[in-house]
Order: structure tokens, then sequence, then C-alpha cells
């Protein structure tokens, strides 16, 4: 438990997933978290401060210009005391004035005067998530050391369906606590977690600034004849999540995708491919023009028909056998390049995950391979979440079910880091 014995502010702000702010309280203290709240000037009406004094065993903050709070603990010793601050639920009016850098109430004070890591788990109506303000918004805060929680998609308060629910409260204790895990020696570091991000500030530059990635994503389609065509349930999201996830921490990126519903991301370079065969020259064409990172997160056709009818073929027969070839393995040539890039691969296993993860890190002679149980029904192919497994020759890290824009995150820090001493 990387949270263990360590300040957590948490700020709410008002809307209606407010009200689930003593529980996560509970999630944060059950983690050994020590948890002093901050409320937003309208998160009152959704929660009361009897009610999360009581659970966090603190006075809860409310008001920048207090004289009896700033004579005990002020805004800025509440700045310092945080070793993470949280803000859950962040309403789209916080999103936009943390964007800004406002600081008209204590909370967006606090954000500005700390330097622990900023946590957000956005919560609010699914209009207003996809608002061209609302992600112009998350654009810019993409830009600063704030992590996104969420939000998770689904029904929602006022009967709409989509994404802007919270995450649930355990997931966003979980996530907190893992990533404060990956930093590296801050849970145990000797230096206080300010004193951490200190140092990291003079370095002022985005983990992946500088680096070309490129990266494979969603299923191939192998022709049967001209109508037909054998594939699989990849629907993209993973390898898109990474691809703009990649672009917030600073790289440059080409996006080699096979046949998906998903709108391009306007800020990387996008091939689109429909075969194996196509992705593999694609892929290895773009790879020897200069490449630091390949991701291969697409779900690669194994086999593709041998001979391709040139028309369509007529149901003559009661039975029809097709001759399947292999296909050439991508990632597998990529790292068998004379210099290769950092080459991370995907796993979908259904059983025996470790194993077979561990076996095509091995054979493929790849740097890392993130491994996720397509067995279950909540996670893998087509899904808004995901879970992997991560794993190099000498490590292996756990990364917990979550919407895969902020896994593509937690696996593109981790990526970084190998890299920056690969
Ligand atoms: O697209 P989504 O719906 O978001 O789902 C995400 C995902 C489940 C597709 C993704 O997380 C994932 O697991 N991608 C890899 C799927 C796969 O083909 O795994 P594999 O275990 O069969 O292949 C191992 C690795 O070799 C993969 O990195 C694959 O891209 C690569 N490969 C495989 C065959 C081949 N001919 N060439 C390859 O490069």
């Amino acid at each position: 438990m990387a949270l263990q014995n360590l300040n957590v502010l948490l700020g709410v702000t008002g809307g209606i997933a407010a009200y689930k702010a003593p529980d996560l309280v509970r999630k944060l203290t059950g983690l050994g978290a020590n948890v002093r709240v901050v409320l937003s000037p309208s998160s009152a009406a959704f929660v009361t401060p009897l009610s999360l004094q009581a659970v966090s065993g603190n006075p809860v903050h409310q008001y920048l210009l207090d004289p009896e709070a700033e004579a005990g603990m002020g805004h800025i010793e509440l700045a310092r005391w945080a070793d993470v601050l949280l803000i859950a639920p962040a309403t789209a009016h916080c999103i936009a004035k943390l964007a800004h850098g406002m600081a008209d109430d204590l909370l967006t004070t606090l954000v500005l005067a700390t330097t622990a890591p900023v946590f957000i788990a956005p919560a609010m109506n699914q209009q207003m998530w996809a608002a061209q303000a609302t992600q112009a918004n998350l654009a810019i805060i993409a830009q600063r050391d704030i992590t996104l929680l969420g939000p998770a998609s689904g029904e929602q308060a006022c009967g709409d369906i989509g994404y802007g629910r919270m995450l649930e409260t355990i997931d966003i204790a979980e996530q907190v606590d893992h990533a404060i895990a990956t930093m590296p020696n801050v849970a145990n570091n000797p230096l206080t977690m300010s004193e951490h991000h200190a140092v990291d500030d003079h370095t002022n530059s985005l983990p992946l600034q500088g680096k070309h990635i490129v990266i494979t994503a969603g299923p191939t389609r192998e022709a049967i004849d001209p109508v037909r065509y054998i594939s699989n349930h990849s629907s993209g999201k993973m390898g898109y999540s990474l691809a703009m996830q990649a672009v917030e921490m600073g790289a440059t990126v080409t996006l080699i995708s096979g046949p998906v519903d998903l709108h391009a991301p306007a800020v990387c370079r996008v091939l689109q491919v429909q075969s194996a065969l196509d992705m593999h020259s694609a892929v290895l064409n773009t790879v020897n023009q200069g490449c630091d990172i390949f991701i291969a997160c697409a779900a690669v056709a194994d086999y593709r028909v041998a001979d391709v009818a040139a028309q369509k073929i007529k149901k003559d027969n009661d039975e029809m056998q097709l001759t399947l070839v292999k296909n050439p393995d991508i990632l597998a040539d990529v790292a068998a390049l004379p210099t290769p890039p950092f080459t991370l691969g995907f796993a979908a296993e259904t059983h025996d995950v470790e194993h077979y993860a561990r076996a095509k890190l091995t054979r493929k002679k790849l740097n890392m391979i993130a491994a996720n149980d397509v067995s279950r029904d909540d996670i893998g192919f087509n899904h808004s979440d995901n879970a992997l497994t991560v794993f190099t020759p000498e490590t292996q890290i756990s990364l917990p079910k979550q919407d895969k824009l902020a896994l593509a995150k937690q696996l593109l820090t981790i990526v970084a880091k190998h890299v920056s001493t690969h």
C-alpha cells in the first residue's frame, strides 16, 4: 500500500457524485492514508462537512479567507501538508478553473500552491464531458503533471448514458495508490513527496519528449473473397488511447491502424491498413525511417487465406475448406532489426496469462510485454476498460482495471522510465 502514512488532501466539488465523498475517504484511509477534506463552495449542498469530518477524523476546510483557519492550518500549510492532492468529483467548472490557473477558492488555490501530484476524477453529464470547451480544458490540463482518473461510461443521475460517471470510489483509491507506487522511490523515499516533486520540476520536460513512437492498433482483415474476410473483435480503443496519451506525454506518434470505427486522432500521423501483410510493410517502412519505441497493440491475424478468390465464392457445396498460411510476425520482425527500437508487445491470453506472456517476451526478444486476460467479460477486446500485467525480463507490474485512456498513461509512464535507462 503506497498510500500508507501519506497525507491525502481530498478536494470535493459540487456535483451529485459528491455524496460518495465519505465513502472515498474510507477507501483512502483503508489504504493507510491520512485524509483531510477541502470542500468547494457548492459541494456542501451535496455532502455535509460534519459527515466528512467524522469519517476523516480531521476538520474539514472550506474557506480561503478564514482568519481562524489561517491562524491554525492556513492554505499554504495545507498545500505543504499534502503528499497527494485528489479532486473527486471534479466538475466541468472545476476543470475549467484548473485549466486556466484560477485561484478563487480554497481548493483551486491549493492546486497552485502544492508541489504534490494532483489527481482528478471527473464527474458530469455526458454532454458536458463531450463539450468542446471541456475537452479543450482537459487538453490543457494534460500538458501538466495532473493525472486524470476516468471518467467511466454508464447510466448517469440525469438518466443519460455515456462518459462522465465518476469512477467507483474503490477504483479511484486503488488507482491513486498504484500511481504513487510507480513513482520511482517516492513511497519509500527519505525525501518527502514535496521535495521529490521539487527535484522533478527542475527537469521541466515531458517524459516522452523527442521520442518517435510507432503504434499498431485495431484488427487486421484477411480477405477470403471480394466480400468476405477473417478478422477479430479488436476495436482499436487500446491502441488509440496509447497514441493520444503518448502525444500528451511529448512524443511524436505514427499510428498504424487496422479498420476500426474510431476517429483518427488529429494529433498524430495515421496510416490506415487492412491486412496483416499491409500492416507489416507499413510498420517496417516507418520504423526503418527512425523510431525510438514500437508498441504492437494490434490484434494481427496469425493466418491469411492462401488463395484469395478473385470473385465471390458461390455456395454450391455443403462444405468448403480454406487453406491458411502463416502471416509474418510484425513485432518479432521489428525486434529482430539490427538496431531495434524499444519494443513493447501485447499478449492477449485466455489462460495461463503469465506463462504465455513471458514466453512471447523471450521468443520475440522484446523489451517489455503487456498481458491482458481476454477471457474476462469486463475488459479486453472492445471494452472501454482494460487491466494489464506488464513484464520485462526482470520486473512485473500489475495495472488494475481502469479506463483504457488512464491505463495507457500508466503503461507509457512505465515505458518512459525503462527507455530512459535503455
Ligand atoms: O482494440 P481493443 O478492443 O481496445 O482491444 C485491445 C486488445 C485486446 C486488442 C489489446 O489490448 C491486445 O491485447 N492486443 C494484442 C492482441 C494480440 O494479437 O495478441 P497476441 O498475443 O496474439 O500477439 C502478441 C503480440 O504480437 C501482439 O503485440 C501483436 O500485436 C503481435 N503480433 C501478432 C501476430 C503477428 N502476425 N504480428 C504481430 O505483430
